[in-house]
């Protein structure tokens, strides 16, 4: 496995104070120290798994900024801001722009809604990216010619799972020739979507409802380690039994708000 960069934001400000997700209830409690010292220990297991961690600045008002992985998508250098689908959360896409801008990334501007690797996940040579619920699929277009990359559309349908890393993970990713690899939930897909797939991945480990559930699926795999949440214990076995290590991280108090491990994190490829 090779070292990765990981950009995250601490959910200084962590709330849930709207419903743009059905996993966001405002009337119910939440508590934004154990969301802070849940992601805590996530960035300590990247850390010590070795990977890069920087770090942008929390804006106080953005409760959701805590979920960069839709701050950006980031490949060879090169940045695609985004534009979220919800007033709620527009104003991180300038706090994102500028951090990357400042970092020294070659930063293009978005002209269509798309929430980042929260829809866009760069598969070895390939982009798998979703849309049904933010993206939208004219940035598909959007990816394929900034990124110069070929980009699989891929149709989500079931409102829970509403980012396509909320229904694949990436879990090998072409490095030194290895095939690309990823785990999914089929009946987060459509039935042309779930085609594709299985033409793509014929080896892919298969998710159940349950862990999806707990955002299983919403996992981080360096190729070798998957971190993913700690609940999702059938995956887990299953990624095992398919040669992978595993790691489960307890990111309860950030599911309140609709993320996982996944959305905590977003990959800055040079
Ligand atoms: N509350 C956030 C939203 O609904 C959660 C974002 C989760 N991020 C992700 N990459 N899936 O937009």
């Amino acid at each position: 496995m090779s070292a990765r960069r990981y950009l995250m934001c601490r959910p200084t400000h962590f709330a849930v104070t709207y419903r743009i997700n059905p996993w966001m209830d405002p009337s119910a409690p939440y508590d934004t120290s154990l969301a802070i010292a849940q992601w805590t220990e996530l960035k300590r297991i990247y850390e010590e798994l070795g990977h890069q961690i920087e770090l942008i600045e929390p804006v106080q008002g953005l409760p959701d900024m805590v979920f960069a992985a839709n701050g950006a998508t980031v490949i060879d250098g090169k940045v695609l801001t985004v534009q979220f689908r919800d007033a709620e959360r527009a104003d991180e896409a300038p706090a994102y722009r500028d951090w990357l801008l400042q970092a020294g990334f070659d930063v293009h501007d978005a002209k269509t809604i798309n929430e980042g690797e929260g829809d866009i996940l760069k598969a070895g040579d390939f982009v798998l990216a979703g849309t049904g619920f933010r993206t939208s699929h004219a940035s598909h277009a959007e990816v394929q010619e900034l990124f110069g990359r070929p980009v699989i559309t891929l149709q989500l349908v079931d409102p829970r799972f509403y980012h396509l890393d909320t229904a694949l993970a990436v879990l090998s990713h072409g490095d030194d020739g290895a095939p690309v690899n990823v785990a999914y939930l089929p009946e987060a897909f459509s039935p042309g979507s779930q085609a594709v797939l299985r033409q793509l991945f014929p080896d892919a480990v298969i998710a159940n409802v349950a862990d999806a559930e707990v955002l299983g699926l919403n996992a981080v795999s360096d190729g070798e380690t998957v971190v993913l949440p700690v609940q999702a214990t059938h995956l887990a076995s299953e990624l095992e039994r398919a040669g992978y290590k595993t790691i489960g991280v307890d990111v309860s108090e950030l599911r309140l708000a609709g993320g996982g491990p996944k959305c905590c994190t977003l990959e800055l490829r040079s």
